[in-house]
């Protein structure tokens, strides 16, 4: 049985040398739990999965069995950066499953929220079911449940992400960072060399960009909801909003307005930017970005993203509104 409760008498990891040091305790400990035998992960790519992945690949190597389900809704480039760190970088086990018809495809005319939430849980937990079935000799189950999950909901990861433990898979668990908070696992990310992009990156919620492509999912919309994104991501970095920002995205909602592109007119979708700051999430504020990035934003989105003639940007704090659209 793993230790669910955090000791008093734990320092805060706030250092490299105290990361190491948890390091060091963490292999040897993983070590003696795992032995020879092997170990599953779903890695999706958010700071705390990859956290363990790392920490796993330098105690067991090639004992470790990552899977990145690609359901089709990440951002811009992660699926290509898993692929890049582990497979290339980390020489990690890993397994990319292309899952993007099946998932949209279950998702065609859903436009109810929380029935996309839940296909988007189900048909992940299914995806990494069936990987795992396909596997020999796995005895272990690595998850990145982390101090606040344990606190919030009795220690089960799957509450608010996708990717929570498969009933079905009756496997021992490996909770290496269970008793760090979230700014712990990303020192710690970081002394065991994790690219800053992965550690430091912003919440994102586990369905993805299914939630930010408001109603029932098109490939067309989606694309162009993923596209904006990217282009926001960058200005902001380039502006230094990076890291003073705690989450910024946009949101495409399904319906259009009439404009004009290059003299033509057009009916098109806005994208909506959506930029906050906060706590715990529980409450937000806006975050007062600056009219030149605003407009910088906004002119690259109407001009490079197909299918988007207007930005709109989203005023209100949590309460009224909740960060996420839906
Ligand atoms: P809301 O929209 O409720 O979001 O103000 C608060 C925080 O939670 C994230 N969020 C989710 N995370 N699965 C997740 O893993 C979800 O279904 C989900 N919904 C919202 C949101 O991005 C914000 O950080």
């Amino acid at each position: 049985m793993l230790e669910n409760k955090r000791p008093e008498s734990m320092a805060r990891i706030t250092t490299k040398e105290l990361a190491d040091k948890f390091i060091a305790e963490q292999l040897d400990a993983l070590r003696a739990q795992i032995g020879d035998k092997k170990v599953l992960l779903a890695l999706s790519g958010g700071v705390d999965s990859s956290v363990v992945a790392a920490l796993l690949i330098k105690a067991i190597g090639k004992q470790l069995v990552c899977v990145h389900v690609n359901h089709g809704l990440l951002r811009q480039g992660e699926p290509e950066q898993v692929v890049r760190v582990f497979r290339n970088e980390l020489d990690a086990n890993l397994i990319y499953v292309d899952a993007v018809d099946r998932f949209l495809e279950r998702l065609v005319d859903v436009t109810d929220p929380e029935a996309k939430r839940k296909i988007i849980g189900a048909e992940f937990i299914a995806v990494f079911a069936e990987e795992a079935k396909k596997l020999d000799g796995i005895e272990f189950l690595a998850q990145g449940t982390i101090y606040p999950d344990i606190l919030e909901s009795g220690g089960v990861k799957s509450h608010h992400n996708v990717g929570g433990l498969p009933q079905e898979l009756n496997f021992e668990l490996v909770e290496p960072v269970r008793l760090l908070f979230k700014d712990e696992v990303r020192v710690v990310g970081k002394a065991l060399g994790l690219p800053d992009e992965m550690v430091f990156r912003q919440p994102f919620p586990g369905p993805g960009l299914g939630v930010r492509c408001l109603g029932a999912i098109t490939r067309d919309r989606l694309e162009a909801l993923r596209h904006s994104d990217a282009i926001l991501r960058e200005e902001f970095a380039k502006a230094g909003l990076e890291g003073k920002v705690w989450q910024y995205f946009t949101v495409v909602p399904d319906f259009k307005s009439t404009g004009v592109k290059n003299d033509v007119r057009s009916f098109e979708w806005p994208a909506i930017i959506r930029a906050v700051n906060t706590v715990d999430a529980m409450t937000a504020t806006i975050e007062e970005i600056p009219y030149a990035v605003l407009h910088k934003i906004t002119d690259r989105i109407t001009k490079e993203v197909p299918g988007i003639n207007r930005v709109l940007y989203d005023l209100t704090p949590k309460p009224s509104g909740t960060i996420e659209w839906e």
